[in-house]
């Protein structure tokens, strides 16, 4: 009798605790996931081991992520398969067997970015023949993106995109076995796999997707195309999730979805999320809560509620804005108008009154008149967000605004460009001083990068602040005072609760 694990037989939580040296490679692969998917870190595992052992030295992985904290969760979960598979991190890309680019395209610059290093990476492979190329994310559900690497990138060794990383380990054995370019690209799926693993880049905070993908169909955006539709999370395993990060030393959770607000519409029971936030809140151990991204026309009365009342949900709401010209929004299919937005920003900050506001703003979109751009920065005075992201207006082949006449010349875009960047940085400078010679709660982060005998630590509202302290501090909510503005940041000091 042999004495090897039959995945078959092992319940999705339990399949974290196994040695996948003992797996049992002979049977076939389990058709269940997330079994099948150890079975095929298993064997990973196994191929590792080989040329490990033939090289004398670990084999190392880099990642490269582009974009949004959903992809930077997404490679924590590519990271996590790694580890399992025996790769360890090697900081320098130059030097990795395994580099994996999860890219972005949500701009075009984020696209063409990601050309350029490869032409680099090029070079370094034909210098290391182990060396393996992995490209995923957003990037890669475009059509046209794959067929340019088809044709003039054939060293990348594995393709994959948004909806399939958790097969990962299934993808690079078929590249190790068939030892030819493997391209698994999926336009849509309804399918959510759990209980995979994922390596956690910071020990103290986690993002957590609650949902995946988005029915929006804003105008400039490609997102809805290479995330596919929204699926939302089922609310038990969300809240296991969580309850499990607390236990391994988490205190600060990111919930993360490209539209919050519309979780949980869609479950076979339906719940709000603030219902969700409600619940979460309840979780002993855990001390924070975020949340990214809201959309304006989804933020219920019954949130504004929960976040008033919450004792842990941060000081802090994302609340893109896009265009302050109601006649914008319309072409942009945002659903609401510019009073409305205002009127929502009110209702909220009388709810919440110490609330940091930031948002997203598009300069450029199609047919943007100086009217329009008038009213934009209209909205970013009256509102004085904390700060504000601000983006050139980037044409994604595909999306009906790229379709659209009236497209703005560069020159008055970088012009409307600069005079909004120059109004957001001098208001936030403002908005962010308010708060000097307050004591604050703040969670400490990192060993400043430029001053070792300072740490950084984050606010409830999202600013940062940098203090004398050491690395013991870090994951921990201490009390500090916040002694002088930078603008942006506080420098401050560590008082007695
Ligand atoms: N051009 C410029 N900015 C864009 N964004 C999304 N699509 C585009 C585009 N085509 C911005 C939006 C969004 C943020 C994540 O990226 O402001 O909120
Ligand atoms: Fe893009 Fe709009 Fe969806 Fe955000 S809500 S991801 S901007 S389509």
């Amino acid at each position: 009798m042999s004495n090897k694990i039959d995945l078959n037989e092992i319940a999705s939580e339990q399949l974290h605790e196994i040695d996948l040296n003992d797996v049992e490679l002979k049977a076939v692969a389990p058709q269940m996931e997330p079994q099948r998917q150890y079975y095929y870190m298993a064997k990973a595992k196994k191929y590792v081991q080989e040329l490990s052992a033939k090289l004398g030295r670990p084999l190392s992985f880099s990642t490269q992520t582009f974009g949004c904290q959903m992809n930077a969760r997404d490679s924590e979960k590519l990271v996590g398969i790694l580890e399992q598979i025996g790769y360890v991190e090697e900081q320098d890309e130059e030097k990795a067997d395994f580099v994996i680019y999860n890219t972005c395209t949500v701009r075009e610059n984020a696209n063409l970015r990601v050309y350029g290093r490869l032409g680099q990476l090029n070079r370094i492979k034909r210098k290391n023949p182990h060396m393996m190329i992995a490209l995923c994310g957003c990037m890669m559900q475009e059509p046209k993106v794959v067929e340019k690497l088809k044709k003039s990138y054939r060293f990348v060794d594995l393709i994959f995109g948004t909806h399939n990383i958790y097969k990962f380990a299934e993808l690079i054995v078929n590249r190790i076995e068939n030892e030819r370019m493997t391209i698994d690209i999926w336009e849509n799926t309804d399918k959510i796999v759990e209980n995979l693993p994922s390596e956690r880049k910071f020990a103290f905070k986690s993002g957590v997707n609650i949902t995946f993908g988005c029915n929006n169909f804003c105008s400039y955006c490609i997102v809805p195309y290479v995330r596919g539709r929204e699926r939302s999370r089922d609310p038990e395993a969300i809240i296991s999730e969580i309850k499990r990060l607390v236990a391994d030393g988490v205190v600060e959770v990111m919930l993360l979805g490209q539209n919050v607000n519309s979780y949980g519409k869609n479950l076979e029971h339906p719940i709000t999320f603030a219902q969700l936030l409600q619940r979460i809140e309840q979780i002993e151990g855990l001390e924070r809560i975020r949340f990214m991204t809201s959309h304006p026309k989804d933020l219920s009365d019954e949130l504004i509620e929960v976040m008033r009342t919450s004792k842990k949900i941060c000081k802090h709401l994302h609340l893109p804005v896009q265009s302050g010209s109601t006649r914008i929004l319309k072409k942009m299919n945002r659903h609401y108008t510019k009073e409305g937005y205002l009127e929502l920003v009110d209702k909220i900050r009388k709810a919440v009154p110490d609330l940091s506001l930031t948002t997203d703003i598009i300069v450029g979109f199609p047919g943007e008149t100086e009217e329009d751009f008038l009213e934009t920065m209209d909205v970013v005075k009256k509102v004085r967000y904390d700060s504000a992201f601000t983006f050139i207006y980037s044409k994604r082949t595909g999306t009906p605004a790229a379709a659209m006449e009236d497209q703005v010349p560069e020159d008055v875009v970088k012009d409307r460009f600069d005079r909004l960047l120059k109004e957001v940085q001098e208001i936030s400078a403002e908005v962010c001083s308010v708060h000097t010679g307050t004591i604050q709660d703040v969670l400490v982060e990192t060993v400043n990068d430029h001053d070792s005998s300072l740490v950084t630590g984050r606010m409830s509202n999202n600013i940062l602040v940098h203090f004398p302290g050491d690395e013991s501090l870090i994951g921990k909510i201490v009390n500090v005072k916040l002694n002088e503005c930078k603008g942006f940041y506080y420098i401050g000091e560590m008082v007695e609760s």
